[in-house]
C-alpha cells in the first residue's frame, strides 16, 4: 500500500519551506574557508553578550524541564512593553505562534487572507490545517490592505499582515491599518506579524499593541532579529486574555526551552546590543541602496534588515556565482520573484564584499549579453 494514500489531503500540495543555505553546506560544497551568510535576515553581529552570559549560567540546570508557562520571560516582556502577562504567549520562534493561531482557529474550509508574495510560512501553515487560501497581490511591493479587506467573505477567519513585510521590507502605516480595522468584523482574527519591529524608525508605523484591546488582534514579535537569538527559537505574541487562553490549550507543554527563556530575558535588557544592531542595519541599508542606485538596479526601499533587489533575468545564476565566492543571499523563485535576490544587511565587511562581487558578476554578465 502506498503511504501517500494515508497522508492528509491538505499536505500533498505543500512545497516545504526552503530556508537560506547553511554556511557549513556552502563551505563543504565549494571547498571554501570563508563563507558569509546574508540570506536569512539574521543578526550579523551575533547574539546579545548578556544572553550568552545568562546561558552559561543556566547550563547547569538543563537536567530540569523548562518552565512551561515561561513565567519570568512573560513578566520581563510585560514590564518592558507595559502589557499584562495574561495577554502574552511565548513561542518556539514567532513561527510557532503563527502555527498555533491557525491550529486554534481554523476549521477545514475556513478562508485565510494572505498577501502575495509575503512570508511563506503563512501559506504553508494555513494549507496544513485545511484552510482555503485567499491570495491578494501586493501593489507596487506594498501590502494592499484595501484589496485584502474587499476579499473578506462570511468564511474569512484570519488575515495575516506582516509588518514590515518579508521579502519586500515595506510596511503599512497607521492610517492604512486604522482604515483597515475600521468596521472589520470581530469574528475575524487579524494577525500582525512584527518580527522586525526593533528596526523600525518610521514615525507613522502603527502602535499595534493598542489594537489588542479590540479582542480579535494578535501581534507577534521575535527574538531572532535585533536580539540575535535566531538559533534558540524564541518569539512572543500579545492578544486578548481569551485568545491567549485558547492558544495555550493548543500549545505543547514545554514549547520553549530553558536556555531560550533565560537568554531572551537577558537580551531584553541588553540595550547596547540592540542599539548596535540597529546602527548596523541603518548603515548597511544606506550603503547597499546607494550602490544599487549607482548600479541602476531597482530595489524596494526597506525598513527592515534586508533588501529586495532586481538583478535581472539571470538572478539565479548571480545567486550561484555569489555563493561560489562565499556570499549566501536568497534567490527568490519560491516567491515567484525570479529576477530578484534578497540580501540581509551584514557587517560592513560583508556588505562591501557582497557589493564587490555583485559588481564583478554583473559586469561579466552584461559584457556577455552585448
Ligand atoms: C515576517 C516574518 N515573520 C516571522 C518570522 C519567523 O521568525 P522567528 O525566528 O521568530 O520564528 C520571520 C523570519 O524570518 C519573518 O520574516
Amino acid at each position: 500500500m502506498s503511504i501517500k494514500k494515508l497522508v492528509k489531503k491538505s499536505i500533498l500540495s505543500i512545497k516545504p519551506y526552503k530556508p537560506g543555505k547553511p554556511i557549513e553546506d556552502v563551505k563543504r560544497e565549494f571547498g571554501l574557508k570563508n563563507v558569509y551568510k546574508m540570506a536569512s535576515n539574521e543578526n550579523a553581529i551575533g547574539p546579545s553578550p548578556k544572553a550568552i552570559a545568562a546561558i552559561k549560567k543556566g547550563l547547569l540546570n538543563i537536567n530540569r524541564y523548562p518552565d512551561g508557562n515561561s513565567f519570568s520571560l512573560k513578566k520581563a516582556l510585560a514590564k518592558k512593553f507595559m502589557l499584562r502577562p495574561e495577554n502574552l504567549i511565548i513561542g518556539n520562534g514567532s513561527d510557532e505562534i503563527i502555527v498555533l493561531a491557525l491550529r486554534t482557529f481554523i476549521n477545514k474550509g475556513d478562508e485565510v487572507i494572505i498577501a502575495h508574495p509575503t512570508f511563506l510560512v503563512y501559506k504553508i501553515a494555513s494549507t496544513i490545517v485545511g484552510a482555503k487560501i485567499v491570495s491578494v497581490p501586493l501593489k507596487a511591493f506594498h501590502y494592499d490592505l484595501d484589496a485584502m479587506k474587499k476579499k473578506i467573505t462570511k468564511k474569512t477567519k484570519m488575515i495575516f499582515i506582516a509588518n514590515p513585510d518579508n521579502p519586500t521590507g515595506s510596511y503599512v502605516n497607521r492610517t492604512e491599518v486604522e482604515k483597515f480595522l475600521k468596521g472589520l468584523s470581530k469574528d475575524i482574527i487579524v494577525f500582525f506579524d512584527e518580527a522586525y519591529f526593533e528596526y523600525i524608525t518610521a514615525r507613522d508605523f502603527p502602535n499595534s499593541m493598542r489594537y489588542v484591546g479590540r479582542g480579535n488582534v494578535i501581534v507577534s514579535r521575535s527574538f531572532s532579529k535585533a536580539y540575535g537569538l535566531g538559533g534558540l527559537r524564541v518569539g512572543w505574541a500579545a492578544a486578548s486574555k481569551e485568545i491567549i487562553g485558547y492558544l495555550n490549550q493548543v500549545r505543547e507543554p514545554f514549547n520553549v526551552n530553558m536556555l531560550a527563556q533565560i537568554a531572551a530575558i537577558a537580551a531584553l535588557d541588553d540595550k547596547k546590543h540592540v542599539l548596535r544592531s540597529q546602527k548596523l542595519i541603518k548603515e548597511g541599508n544606506k550603503l547597499l541602496c546607494e550602490e544599487f542606485k549607482k548600479m541602476k538596479l531597482f530595489y524596494v526601499p526597506s525598513v527592515s534588515n534586508f533588501v529586495l533587489v532586481n538583478v535581472g533575468y539571470k538572478a539565479l545564476e548571480i545567486y550561484e556565482k555569489l555563493m561560489r565566492k562565499g556570499i549566501i543571499v536568497r534567490e527568490m523563485s519560491a516567491w515567484g520573484l525570479k529576477n530578484f535576490i534578497r540580501v540581509t544587511f551584514g557587517t560592513n565587511k560583508e556588505n562591501r564584499l557582497f557589493l564587490k562581487y555583485l559588481k564583478k558578476i554583473l559586469k561579466i554578465n552584461r559584457e556577455k549579453e552585448k
